[in-house]
């Protein structure tokens, strides 16, 4: 058996060291490319998305700076409640996206300018659930499609489309409710005139741990008088901007 001249014992397993270093080393590049191309996927994905939220948009002008607000304000009520980054991004872009399922209402009940009747409601309140089918493919959304089912369903089990009661509601979509409910209540509509900031306010903290989640809506009504509409931060819609 040959044996390297000078060769000192335990070399071999110095050499055997180094290779395996190496070897771990180019796996930890790869696991690196491969992290960056699944968040540049993502960003192409919520990209569509958000394709599909601007064709609503221009289809139905009151949902313009409603799904801005809404996606903002959710965003912040789910940080002052001290949720972990991750869920506050997707509850940001849920609340952004959580009307979606409009695209596929009929114009005719969308923007219809007087309240709608029994059957055109029946018609509207498909969209939470058209919205969830909408976003359903992408995996890593799975949460974000559970929030946007269920942001009309409300904690005494009036809401839609599942009647759920109190935590069995995603704590996301009673974050989205909350703000989704102000925005609605402060808007104006041909058919009913906003009410005030004050009284908006009144009328969720009435509905609080009845309709309303209580938490989120203390956290809303702290953040509300700080949080400005020209300044919506959605968090993750920044980076929803193709990778540079
Ligand atoms: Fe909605």
């Amino acid at each position: 058996m040959a044996t390297r001249v000078g060769a000192a014992p335990g070399d071999d397993l110095t050499v055997a060291y180094r290779r395996l270093n190496a070897a771990y080393q180019q796996t930890l590049r790869y696991a690196e490319d491969v992290r960056r191309l699944y968040q540049q996927v993502q960003r192409a994905i919520y990209q569509s998305l958000l394709g599909l939220a601007n064709a609503l948009e221009a289809k139905d002008a009151y949902t313009r700076g409603h799904s801005e607000r809404v996606g903002a304000w959710s965003r912040g009520v789910a940080a002052a409640l001290g949720l972990p980054p991750g869920d506050v991004d997707m509850i940001g872009q849920a609340g952004l996206l959580h009307d979606i399922g409009k695209i596929g209402i009929p114009e005719a009940v969308l923007r219809k300018p007087a309240a709608l009747d029994a059957e055109e409601w029946s018609v509207m309140r498909n969209h939470p659930l058209i919205g969830a089918q909408i976003v359903a493919p992408f995996d890593f959304f799975a949460g974000g499609a559970l929030m946007i089912r269920h942001h009309h369903e409300r904690l005494d089990g009036s809401g839609y489309p599942d009647g759920l009661t109190g935590d069995e509601i995603p704590l996301g979509a009673r974050i989205i409710a909350v703000a989704d409910v102000y925005d609605a209540l402060t808007s104006s509509r041909p058919y009913r005139v906003a009410l005030s900031h004050a009284t908006a306010i009144e009328r969720l903290t009435s509905e609080a741990g009845r309709t309303l989640d209580d938490d989120a809506v203390a956290e809303f009504v702290g953040l509300i008088q700080t949080l400005s509409t020209a300044k919506t931060d959605v968090g993750p819609r920044s980076a929803l901007h193709p990778p540079r």
